[in-house]
């Protein structure tokens, strides 16, 4: 495991009760922040290695100290409290933790214990079922008459989320439990993860959209589970590992493996590699044998979790604060190795994300190669303070990309400064900005504003600039776009216009290019020539604005009318001292759906120079997109200022059809349902959002009520 530097932490043993009770505090604070950043938000700022030190730390002060062990105390609680906007489950059979060891001794000690609190001679035989530990989360699902109706996330162990509809999506979870012996009431226990394969393709199409990748298997898995909007989850590849039982109303069993004969035979998937130990022998043989597997699995594991076999004597052993003393996990060390860091270069993402890499003297980590490491972001190289020529040392975890666990600052040698992240993109030299959240809360990402002419963007934006919703260009394809960028043809968007002048100019007619005859090329330039005029909404959309999918551009174009009246307001904007002030400003945040994000987003492109470059040329170039006329929203309608959920499908209307219809009267249309909805539209099989929505007793109407209440206005 990452041992957090000795030198940082002042000894146990050297602290008195004053220092300990601070010790004790700062912890507590500590833990408790990791936490939500583990569990709420997906997002970990450490390592598991890492964070359990801490815990371990909190343990060994708290076993010194026992009085100052405070309410607050990590060891008193398992993970997070409930997130918002979910319901709230209270787990009946609380859902626990596991104590961690990290080699043959702790899982010796482990044994020991066991046997000395049970008052076994040391020969006894102690059989555990051992089963891989799967990196994902927990869940509890209850069965009632053999019928899926309530699943769970763990929460604080106590009280967890309602994830219900987010699971009936998993297919690897039963919605009927198959066989005979099923109780009346049973609630299983697991962990819900996504594969491998899956995790990577997911990624790939996220990294197509612009949308932030996911770190690892875990975090995508969490992301993927805590949608408020279930057909999210539904398109994302989650499967079910059942490893155990919380509430049943009888006990059929004697032992755990007899409870996992029973999952897989009422349609679950239990963990894969699981198998009766009897002794520290088998233990270590199959924790090697599963080291030795965990590169090529489809699922992450960190460790194997080792479970005292017989339920008899797992009651009798009972559970310890947050964790059963008839459990234990054998976590992986992660596997790091020291090296230097050559140099750190800026990685310039499709959607211009400017990405730190570390590049190292090779290096062999545990049977494979590393020379480069991802630093994360410019906050983390600050945080650790990474400099070039650092002895640094190098992780491969369950991540799938090595990472810079620490700098080895005392082997430092000479004069090294501290590294300067660059605030302009190293490929195009636009401006690298880092955006704000409305809270102004700095984003962790520094992204390259080059947008239309960063190569690094461009060819992704160009395709984005001709997609079907934009400017839709029939016969320039993602093929041919890459053709023409390869040979500085297009470059620009702009310059997809000027083909047919370009060509009438060339010696080397298209027509001779390979894949191109008279007719495609006639075609073509039929189908640029007709895109002359297009709609003010394509238009913005095709500007791949950050933040501007087709709604927003749907909403802008309609509140400004044209080109001229917008560009003059962003230059209003522009221009002035402060930009989230005046007149300009206020115009553009009061657009339906627009806030401090988006419209921030709109002005750092029209800040851009390259990108005013890209208008001007696309005016030159005859393109002119097509005055709206305005709409302002209803204020005095009724439905103003309500915020209104439109669930299952209607007759009358399409969805976005009906969306744009409330908010031209006024109202915000939101797709999770939540205490602060006023109405809900509930069509034909609206099942899970209509539920939750009685079950806050909000106001539900159907699609007729609907158009009646829409059109008295
Ligand atoms: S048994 C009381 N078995 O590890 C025992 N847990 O650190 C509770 N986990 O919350 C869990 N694979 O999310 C068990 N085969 C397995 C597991 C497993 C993964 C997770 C689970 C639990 C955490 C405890």
């Amino acid at each position: 495991m990452v041992q957090k530097r000795a030198e940082n932490w002042i000894s146990v043993d050297t602290l008195d009760e004053t220092g300990a009770a601070q010790e004790l505090e700062r912890l507590a604070r500590e833990i408790a922040a990791h936490d939500v950043l583990y569990y709420q938000e997906d997002a970990p700022v450490i390592s598991d290695a890492a964070y359990d030190a801490l815990r371990r730390r909190n343990e060994i002060l708290e076993a010194k100290f026992p009085d100052l062990v405070r309410p607050d105390s990590p060891s008193l609680r398992v993970g997070a409290t409930p997130i918002e906007g979910f319901g709230k489950v209270s787990h009946e059979v609380a859902m626990l933790s596991l104590d961690n060891v990290f080699d043959e001794d702790g899982m010796a000690a482990f044994i020991d214990r066991v046997r000395r609190f049970m008052g076994f001679p040391e020969e006894k035989v102690v059989e555990v079922a051992a089963e891989p530990k799967i990196d994902g989360l927990s869940a509890s699902l209850r069965y009632e008459a053999g019928v899926f109706i309530l699943g769970a996330t763990r929460g604080d162990g106590q009280v967890g989320e309602n994830i219900t509809a987010n699971l009936r999506t998993v297919k690897t979870i039963p919605e009927r439990l198959e066989g005979e012996s099923v109780p009346d009431v049973v609630e299983v226990r697991g962990e819900v993860y996504m594969g491998r394969a899956d995790f990577e393709r997911l990624n790939a199409e996220r990294e197509k959209e612009g949308e932030d990748l996911f770190a690892n298997l875990r975090n995508a898995a969490a992301g993927s589970l805590r949608q408020l909007d279930s057909s999210i989850t539904a398109r994302r590849p989650l499967g079910f590992f059942a490893y155990g039982l919380g509430e049943i109303s009888e006990v059929l069993w004697q032992s755990q493996q007899e409870i996992q004969d029973s999952l897989r035979g009422w349609g679950f998937v239990t963990p894969p590699y699981s198998r009766l130990c009897s002794g520290m022998k088998d233990m270590s043989g199959l924790y090697d044998e599963l080291r030795v597997a965990r590169p090529d699995l489809d699922f992450d594991i960190d460790g194997i979790v080792y479970k005292v076999n017989c339920l008899d004597w797992q009651i009798r052993l009972g559970t310890v604060s947050r964790a059963p003393r008839w459990a234990v996990a054998r976590k992986f060390p992660a596997e790091q190795s020291i090296t230097i860091l050559k140099s750190i270069d800026i990685q310039v993402g499709r959607t211009g994300t400017l990405t730190p890499v570390a590049k190292l003297e090779p290096v062999n980590v545990s049977g494979v190669i590393v020379s480069n490491a991802t630093l994360h972001n410019e906050d983390e190289i600050t945080r650790k303070d990474i400099r070039v020529g650092d002895k640094v040392v190098i992780q491969r975890a369950g991540d799938v990309i090595p990472q810079v666990v620490e700098v080895l600052k005392d082997k430092r040698r000479g004069k090294t400064r501290r590294f300067a992240f660059p605030e302009c993109c190293p490929v195009c030299d636009s401006r690298a900005v880092r955006e704000e959240d409305e809270t102004g809360v700095l984003g962790a990402v520094r992204r390259c504003e080059g947008g239309l002419v960063c190569p690094a963007q461009a060819e992704a934006r160009l395709r984005h600039f001709v997609s079907r919703n934009a400017f839709d260009i029939e016969g320039l394809g993602n093929k041919q776009i890459a053709a023409f960028f390869k040979d500085g043809l297009i470059k620009r968007p702009d310059d997809i216009f000027t083909l047919v002048a370009h060509d009438e100019k060339s010696k080397a007619k298209f027509a001779s290019r390979e894949g191109w005859g008279e007719l495609s090329v006639s075609n073509l330039f039929v189908a640029i020539e007709a895109r002359r005029k297009i709609s003010l909404e394509r238009f913005l959309f095709a500007l791949g604005i950050r933040h501007i999918g087709e709604m927003m551009a749907r909403r802008i174009a309609r509140h400004f009318g044209s080109l001229e009246a917008l560009e003059a307001v962003m230059d209003a904007i522009v221009g002035s001292f402060n930009k989230k002030t005046g007149e300009a400003w206020e115009r553009l945040m009061s657009i339906e759906g627009i806030g401090e994000r988006v419209a921030r987003a709109v002005v750092v492109f029209f800040e851009e120079a390259h990108n005013r470059d890209v208008l001007k040329g696309l005016k030159e170039a005859g393109v002119m997109p097509q005055t709206v006329a305005k709409v302002e929203s209803d204020a005095t309608s009724p439905l103003a200022g309500q915020t209104i959920v439109f669930t299952g499908a209607l007759e009358h209307q399409t969805r976005l059809e009906a969306k744009v219809c409330a908010e031209m009267l006024g109202a915000e249309v939101s797709s999770a349902v939540s205490k602060r909805i006023d109405i809900v539209v509930a069509g034909e099989g609206s099942g899970s959002k209509r539920k939750k929505a009685q079950e806050l007793g909000l106001r539900i109407i159907d699609e007729a009520k609907w158009i009646a209440l829409s059109q008295r206005t």
